[in-house]
């Protein structure tokens, strides 16, 4: 992605040092901003922001936040928020301290500092849904009381204190609805589906598919993902607020996945079926028009070109 700002802009990054924040911090550093990493290294990582911390427009800071934070900043992104049910589902009660005060804190660093926000909401939103593909004006079908409520209920609050704030005192916020993402990066054991392929094909272990593998998900590749959290920020007017979809609206079955993992790793591994999770969604499909009309963005990475990628990274971490 070209961009030069004519004026390099201070930026914080919450969640900076995990999956999807350390792309962001690295894309927004290359645009010549000022970027801010706070992250508390619950599911983050030092050696995914490695890379940066030799750049002088970088700075990491371990901070958690459910508590206030006191910096001045001219956006901010907020990213903090264990992402996979392995990991929110550890410590739910923080889970969703974590999106709800962390929002409210965020949400208050912007008011004080006229920052605007970027708010990563998420498909999980939709619950397990009745209408395919999901459009923004879907309300979504969520368990209030599972062992999933934790972050889908919690991310449902941090978009209702969004729109507060918004209307309330006229932050200027960003809400994006974000759909299965995937590429290297990702945590090898937090149990999400194109990790736990790459990385059971790579030791060889037997790939375990839940359901009969006929459930769909679409996945999008984090470098057009984190392209479109940018231009949602920059190329949108201020009173654009979301939710906007981003994802890959193309289909693929788990069991295809699996099976095209197998066929790219070139490994032995035998699939083993297991039962399907509580509250597992049948099919989870972005209707991404917003996204195609206001910001003229939809993927472009092929589903088999981002896992060449993803494998090759978890390759190289498997063998270090
Ligand atoms: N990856 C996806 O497919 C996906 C899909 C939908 C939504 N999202 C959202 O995007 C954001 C980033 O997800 P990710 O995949 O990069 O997950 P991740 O777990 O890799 O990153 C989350 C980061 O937040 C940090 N964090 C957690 N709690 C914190 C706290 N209290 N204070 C400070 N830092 C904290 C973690 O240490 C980690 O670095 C999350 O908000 C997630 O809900 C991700």
């Amino acid at each position: 992605m070209q961009y030069s700002p004519a004026e390099p802009k201070k930026i914080l990054v919450t969640g900076g040092a995990g999956f999807l924040g350390s792309h962001l911090c690295e894309i927004l550093l290359k645009q010549g901003h000022e970027v801010l990493c706070v992250d508390n290294y619950f599911t983050g990582n030092r050696r995914n922001i490695a890379g940066l911390l030799d750049n002088r427009m970088f700075e990491a800071m371990r901070h958690d936040v459910t508590f206030p934070l006191y910096v001045e900043v001219d956006e901010i992104y907020n990213l903090a928020c264990p992402a996979s049910p392995v990991h929110y589902q550890f410590d739910p009660v923080q889970t969703t301290k974590t999106s709800v005060v962390g929002t409210i804190n965020m949400l208050g660093l912007a008011k004080r500092t006229r920052a605007k926000m970027f708010q990563a909401s998420t498909s999980e939103v939709y619950g397990d849904p009745v209408v395919h593909p999901q459009p923004e004006s879907y309300w979504g079908n969520v368990n209030p009381i599972g062992p999933r409520s934790c972050y889908d209920e919690g991310k449902r609050c941090a978009e209702a204190l969004c729109f507060d704030y918004e209307r309330q005192h006229r932050v200027r916020i960003k809400v994006a609805r974000i759909f299965n993402t995937y590429g290297p990066r990702m945590h090898p054991d937090d149990g999400r589906v194109v990790s736990n392929f790459i990385v059971q094909a790579l030791r060889g272990e037997p790939i375990t598919l839940y359901g009969d593998g006929s459930q769909t998900r679409s996945f999008c590749y984090v470098d057009d993902l984190v392209e479109a959290f940018v231009r949602m920020m920059e190329d949108t007017p201020d009173d654009f607020t979301g939710p906007m979809n981003i994802g890959n609206p193309a289909e693929f079955s788990i069991g295809e996945l699996a099976e095209i993992v197998l066929e790219m790793t070139g490994s032995k591994s035998r699939i083993e079926f297991r039962p399907l999770p509580a509250d597992d969604p049948r099919q989870r499909q972005p209707d991404i028009s917003l996204a195609r009309e206001t910001i003229g963005w939809e993927p472009k990475v092929a589903l088999r070109d981002g896992l060449k990628e993803t494998i090759a990274y978890f390759r190289h971490l498997l063998n270090e």
